[in-house]
């Protein structure tokens, strides 16, 4: 509440040195030294209590990231992976990839029947569905790179939530009712997440959660070994084993995070990092701003059917290269990332878009999974002008759906991300192409797209966002509306959005997103247009760093039901 007044006490303040805020809309929040934005309110104010304390946007994303797997279990994690891009602030970019691996007794055929079918569900609920866990890996890679707070610091706020227990919102009451006949299969989820006589912990009412405490203790002591070895390690190779999975401790023991090099783009008058492979999305995000830059998208007219017939266009030809193209880089030495974001390869591309007429997708070449529609992202500015673009994940909503028994965590489902078929492609979206095809060792292929944006040299904007593949779209949406049409953080990732990838040959949009005459004019034009039922796709959180001011202005997205900014 304090936070609240300060924010619009600043606002009113330096309203007139406040740019890019157009009369109207909705209004971000604004800070002048440092800011995070998450899923969770309470995880962002632990992040911003780092960066009050001194830490930087790498300790900030830390402390906040473990946070999140207190009090946002459906998404926030240990038990899952992800990647950072982080911008130091003398402008250095790097990434930190800490995807999870298939284990080594994994294999390429390990969830067809005998007929060759694909056995439903396998590959994403239940033990065999678990990637080698990446998060913890990857958070203390960038830590000990980069971070300058010890880091017991920064998983001690989220030892005392675990260990005090934070108050159940409507949303996260919500979700254990939903999930209620799942979760009876699974003895150790319902422990943790229902009351000893396993009614529901009611919305306001103290939620503790003392073994991931524990958990988060050695975590705490033991770095990345609280983790990889000992107590932790043992007892989930041993719940695994006793439970049919075949995670063992040497895939524990071996797992590494990885720092890689940024996709690097320009779109416009703005500099573009992102995330290179395993994640599909900066590739594709890059593709397909270097293909609308050549478009006048502000005179097409926001929304209007030529503007979302454009985009569309562009996102069915990014996709068709994620499928054809994508998966882990360290399997696949010869990936054509340089081709695939160069300008000349969208010049390419561009000629083939019609005004007036929808290309068909192509289902004899390849199509992709559904992913499900639970990630996390948070951004982070410090004081200095730092920035972390983090989004890790489950895979799905609380992944494979089992805690991991007397650990306290959620096991992601990211084996659901291979292609689980070999060499069977369907319209229905079911891929099997050969880079992203399971072998021991290798990391599924995500759309996860952390991003940050500068402009003129400087930090300009840190955006990311959940939602299986429509992340990409998500993500490119905020950035045009940023950069095209004038919108402020708020407003940009408050719009309805639209999207489309390629196989189904569907374009979808939330829900009120498109007038009937604008659905009429795609119709016309040939597109399959589909309204969703809903306006959740993908919560984005964001911040903007206004050029004017240096103000940091952020926006957790509405569509998140915990999420909140924190700044000071
Ligand atoms: O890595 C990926 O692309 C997916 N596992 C992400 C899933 C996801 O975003 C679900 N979120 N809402």
């Amino acid at each position: 509440m304090k936070h609240r007044i300060a924010s619009i006490l600043l606002l009113v303040l330096l309203l007139p040195l406040v740019a890019l805020t157009p009369t109207g809309g909705r209004i971000p929040s604004y800070a002048q030294h440092g800011m995070v934005v998450s899923a969770s309110t309470i995880a962002s104010e632990v992040g911003r209590d780092i960066l009050k304390k001194g830490g930087n946007a790498i300790d900030a994303a830390v402390a906040t990231a473990f946070a999140l797997a207190v009090t946002w279990p459906a998404a926030g994690n240990i038990g899952g992976g992800g990647f950072i891009v982080y911008r130091d602030h003398q402008g250095k970019v790097t990434t930190f990839d800490f995807r999870e691996k298939a284990p080594l007794a994994a294999n390429a055929k390990m969830y067809l029947n005998e007929k060759g079918e694909l056995i439903d569900e396998l590959n994403h609920t239940g033990l065999l569905s678990v990637g080698v866990p990446g998060t913890v890996a990857g958070l203390y890679q960038a830590h000990a790179k980069y971070g300058k707070l010890p880091w017991a610091k920064l998983v001690q706020p989220a030892v005392e939530l675990a260990d005090k227990g934070i108050p159940i919102s409507y949303a996260l009451n919500q979700q254990a009712k939903n999930m209620r006949k799942t979760w009876e299969q699974f003895p150790s989820t319902m422990a943790v997440m229902y009351k000893g006589d396993k009614s529901y912990y009611e919305p306001g009412e103290t939620w503790k959660q003392p073994e991931l405490a524990k958990t988060l203790k050695r975590i705490k002591k033991n770095g990345r070994d609280g983790f990889y070895k000992g107590e932790t390690a043992e007892k989930l190779a041993a719940f695994m084993k006793a439970n049919n999975g075949i995670i063992t401790t040497q895939d524990l023991e071996q797992y590494q995070a990885v720092e890689r090099k940024p996709v690097e783009g320009t779109y416009r008058n703005v500099k573009v990092f992102t995330m290179p492979p395993p994640s599909s999305g900066g590739t594709a995000l890059v593709e397909m701003l270097n293909i609308l830059e050549g478009y006048d998208l502000k005179a097409l007219g926001y929304k209007s059917a030529d503007y979302i017939h454009v985009l569309s266009e562009t996102m069915r030809r990014a996709f068709a290269d994620r499928a054809e193209h994508m998966g882990d880089p360290d399997f696949n030495p010869d990936l054509p990332i340089a081709k695939l974001t160069s300008k000349e390869y969208a010049a390419r591309l561009r000629k083939t878009i019609t005004m007036d007429l929808a290309s068909a997708s192509d289902s004899s070449r390849y199509g992709q999974l559904y992913e499900g529609t639970s990630t996390t992202h948070l951004s982070v500015v410090d004081e200095q002008g730092g920035a972390v673009s983090l989004t890790y994940t489950l895979e799905r909503s609380y992944g494979s759906q089992v805690v991991a028994e007397g650990l306290g965590f959620f096991l992601n489902d990211e084996m659901g991300d291979f292609n689980p078929v070999p060499g069977v492609t369907r319209t229905d979206g079911l891929i099997g192409s050969e880079p992203n095809q399971i072998k021991p060792g290798k990391r599924m292929l995500s759309s996860m797209t952390p991003t940050i944006l500068e402009k003129d040299g400087k930090l300009f904007m840190v955006i990311g966002a959940p939602g299986g593949r429509t992340i990409i779209n998500t993500v490119l949406q905020v950035i045009l509306n940023v950069v095209d049409h004038d919108m402020n953080i708020a407003q940009a990732i408050e719009a309805p959005r639209i999207h489309h990838q390629w196989l189904p040959d569907r374009l979808n949009f939330e829900l009120y997103g498109l007038s009937p005459d604008t659905q009429e004019k795609l119709k016309i034009k040939g597109h399959n247009i589909n309204e969703l039922n809903h306006n959740m796709q993908g919560n984005a959180m964001g911040i903007i760093v206004i050029p004017q001011s240096g103000l940091r202005s952020g926006a957790a997205d509405s569509r998140s039901a915990d999420g909140g900014v924190a700044g000071y």
